[in-house]
């Protein structure tokens, strides 16, 4: 049987008997979520409930050479279906290559008003010969940083828009941290020193998400692997090809692009305790950096090559940690980061932009091929049959029969399913054709 074609406790007890997760790690699951109340309120206020979301899992990644099951967090039925699929299109060619830069720094903002341009070059030296004191209120402000080796890893100074405002602006190093917290703490604390060196009020301190550092990942597809029932796979790879290519040139279809990609990435984000509103953020900061809304992926045949083969590339920031305050409390996403079992931050960034690339895959072959719709009309109806209660092959049976039915409903499922099994079905639910 396949993986999905197992109820939720077959598929923990197969990844406990294969190895993948510890028996602890398997009764966990099946607790989660792991919040408690007294936990939940002290976390956000006015705490009422505690919302579960389904955690799906992209089994078979493989990225540099390395196989991962990836646990995804999402309400979309259609998200964790669709990154199977694209994530075993990219095993069979070899996998998708990432890389992340080694260094992660998060900038944190100073901001003034109306500098001159003689202030703002007096400013910047007196920035520039105080940098081992701004070192010091580091030292002082976030200690733990400083214990980690993090901090203050470059400043400079930028003028806006002729000085209307101008900058000092902090490049932070926060470890594994996401470091949202840390940037805002030390640049207040940088803010009221600069005050007294420069004896000007700052207007603000904050972070920015802009984050400069990006992961890519790219992945090279021989086209046959991508044919359908109904079309060749060369027909389909041109089609990806020219799919991009569109969202090049319509910033209305690149959001929608860039959209398919983050349903992976946050659902990855999300699982993992991350900030999901940081990394849609930045990913959308980036895709408009240069003025104009881009995709952040990109599809085309790869140059010199005999047969044509297709290649995607995906550039974008990755705005997550693995620790901190909410991946501790929340429980479950350092369950989720055992399941992944990355090494690092690096790692788990190079894998989460891997699942965006191959979501994004996903997307395009089923817009070019049957479209979308198809796809999460089967996804939905075989959903039904397992919610129904179809066991190994009835599941296809029922599913195919809610494939065309008008009504398609868990209790319909169950009448099909009754009616294959020769059970009796009351009277007053004959079924609604
Ligand atoms: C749906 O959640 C995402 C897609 O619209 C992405 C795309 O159009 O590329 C299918």
């Amino acid at each position: 049987m396949k993986f999905y074609e197992l109820t939720p406790q077959e598929r923990r007890d197969f990844l406990e008997r294969e190895g993948y997760i510890t028996h602890n790690d398997a009764r966990l699951l099946r607790l989660t979520p792991l919040l408690r109340e007294y936990a939940a309120d002290g976390m956000i206020e006015n705490q009422v409930g505690i919302m579960g979301i389904p955690i799906g899992l992209l089994r078979g990644l493989v990225v540099n050479d390395k196989e991962y099951n990836v646990p995804m967090a999402t309400e979309e039925p259609s998200v964790v279906a669709a990154a199977c699929a694209g994530a075993k299109i990219a095993r069979e060619n070899g996998g998708v290559v990432s890389a992340m830069w080694p260094v992660r720094v998060i900038p944190a903002d100073i901001v003034f008003q109306k500098v001159s341009p003689a202030q703002q070059e007096e400013f910047e030296k007196r920035v520039e010969e105080h940098n081992k004191d701004m070192v010091r209120v580091m030292q002082k402000a976030v200690p733990t940083l400083t214990h980690h080796n993090g901090g203050i890893e470059g400043v400079m100074c930028v003028p806006i828009h002729k000085g209307e405002f101008w900058k000092v602006r902090l490049w932070i190093w926060t470890g594994e941290a996401m470091g949202a917290n840390i940037a805002n703490k030390l640049s207040e604390a940088e803010a009221k020193y600069l005050e007294g060196l420069l004896g000007i009020k700052p207007l603000a301190a904050i972070l920015s998400n802009a984050e400069l550092q990006t992961v890519g990942s790219g992945v090279e597809i021989d086209p046959e692997s991508l044919e359908t029932k109904t079309e060749s796979g060369l027909s389909i790879a041109r089609k990806i090809v020219a799919l991009s290519r569109w969202s090049e040139l319509d910033d209305t279809r690149a959001v929608t692009h860039n959209k398919g990609i983050m349903n992976g990435v946050v659902a990855c984000g999300m699982a993992n305790g991350s900030d999901t509103r940081a990394i849609e953020a930045a990913a959308h900061w980036y895709a408009a950096r240069n003025g104009a809304y881009k995709p952040l992926s990109t599809w085309y045949f790869k140059k010199g090559t005999r047969k044509k083969i297709l290649k995607g590339k995906l550039f974008m920031p990755m705005a997550i940690g693995r620790v901190g305050f909410s991946i501790k409390t929340l429980g479950t996403p350092e369950l989720c980061q055992r399941i992944l079992g990355a090494e690092d931050l690096w790692e788990t960034q190079e894998v989460f932009a891997a699942v965006g690339l191959v979501q994004n895959l996903a997307a395009l072959r089923s817009i070019a091929g049957e479209g979308i719709t198809q796809g999460h009309l089967k996804l939905r109806s075989y959903n039904l049959a397992r919610a129904a209660g179809a066991q190994g092959e009835e599941i296809r049976e029922v599913a195919e029969q809610m494939m065309s039915h008008p009504k398609r409903t868990v209790r319909q499922a169950e009448i099909k399913l009754a009616r294959m099994r020769g059970n009796d079905i009351p009277e007053d639910e004959e079924e609604d054709e």
